[in-house]
């Protein structure tokens, strides 16, 4: 079991502990603490990002790490996390240090724990077999994946352009936006694997000549065709920050989600 599976465990036994003895206001004090992360005016990662910081400076580790988990779930990069944490660090001084030593250990090991491939298997299934459209199912499938890996930093969908078969047109992504929203076949990582119709697995993008970057974080990229009817119809392609992250198994379960994906074109 994972720190964040642990931990994750025990915060639900306690709550469940705490609803067996709460009265009426305690209930409204836990719901109304539910409430006030919900999406409003701010989106869901900036009410974590200001929860991670009050959580800092009053030294609550418990409360830090639920707020690293949360801010993962909703997408935080490491370099953002590091700039909220320096807010935190501003305002609390020296004493909180301590607490930002464990934050960032945290944060470290909530990047190798991803959710198990199986289950996100079957979610993908599900999204997949939903009444949404395609254009609404490949969205979720984008955001999903990309929140439960962590080394996916961006997640997106490209297809080939209907009106012109030498070129891709981007679709659904999750992460930064990207100015390669059309890329010819043949150019950059992208091109090649929809010209040669072959996943390619880019473990130090530093070392290819054809390439497109779209940021300069990008360190490594996968990139798994689409077919349709043995057609290539499109791609799904994923960037990293890490170098040399990707596995045989992250490969085979790309080559899986591809597949799936497959099935609702
Ligand atoms: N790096 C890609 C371009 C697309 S972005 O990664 C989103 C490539 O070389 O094809």
């Amino acid at each position: 079991m994972t720190e964040k599976e642990r931990f994750s465990r025990e915060r639900d036994r306690l709550n469940q502990m705490v609803m067996k003895y709460a009265n009426k206001e305690t209930k409204r004090f836990f719901s109304l603490d539910h409430q006030i992360y919900e999406k409003g005016a701010l989106d869901e990662k900036t009410k974590e990002f200001a929860g991670l910081v009050a959580s800092l400076v009053l030294r609550c580790d418990d409360c830090i790490f639920y707020h690293l988990i949360r801010c993962q779930e909703t997408g935080a990069s490491s370099e953002e996390i590091m700039e909220i944490l320096n807010i935190g660090l501003m305002v609390g001084g020296s004493i909180v240090i301590p607490h930002l030593r464990r934050a960032v250990a945290r944060w470290d090991e909530l990047q190798i724990s991803s959710t198990p491939f199986e289950i996100q298997l079957q979610q993908a299934r599900e999204i997949a077999a939903s009444d949404s459209s395609v254009s609404e199912a490949t969205q979720e499938i984008c955001l999903y994946l990309r929140q439960h890996n962590p080394i996916f930093d961006w997640v997106g969908f490209y297809w080939i352009n209907p009106k012109n078969p030498r070129e891709l047109i981007l679709g659904a992504y999750a992460g930064e936006p990207t100015e390669h929203v059309t890329i010819p076949v043949g150019k950059g990582i992208c091109g090649q694997a929809a010209e040669r119709k072959e996943t390619f697995v880019i473990q130090d993008v530093r070392l290819e000549d054809n390439y497109l970057s779209c940021n300069p974080a990008v360190l490594s990229e996968i990139v798994i065709p689409i077919f349709k009817e043995g057609v290539i119809f499109g791609e799904l392609d994923i960037d990293s920050h890490t170098e040399s992250p990707f596995t045989m198994r992250h490969r085979e379960f790309l080559e899986e989600i591809a597949k799936i994906v497959e099935t609702r074109l």
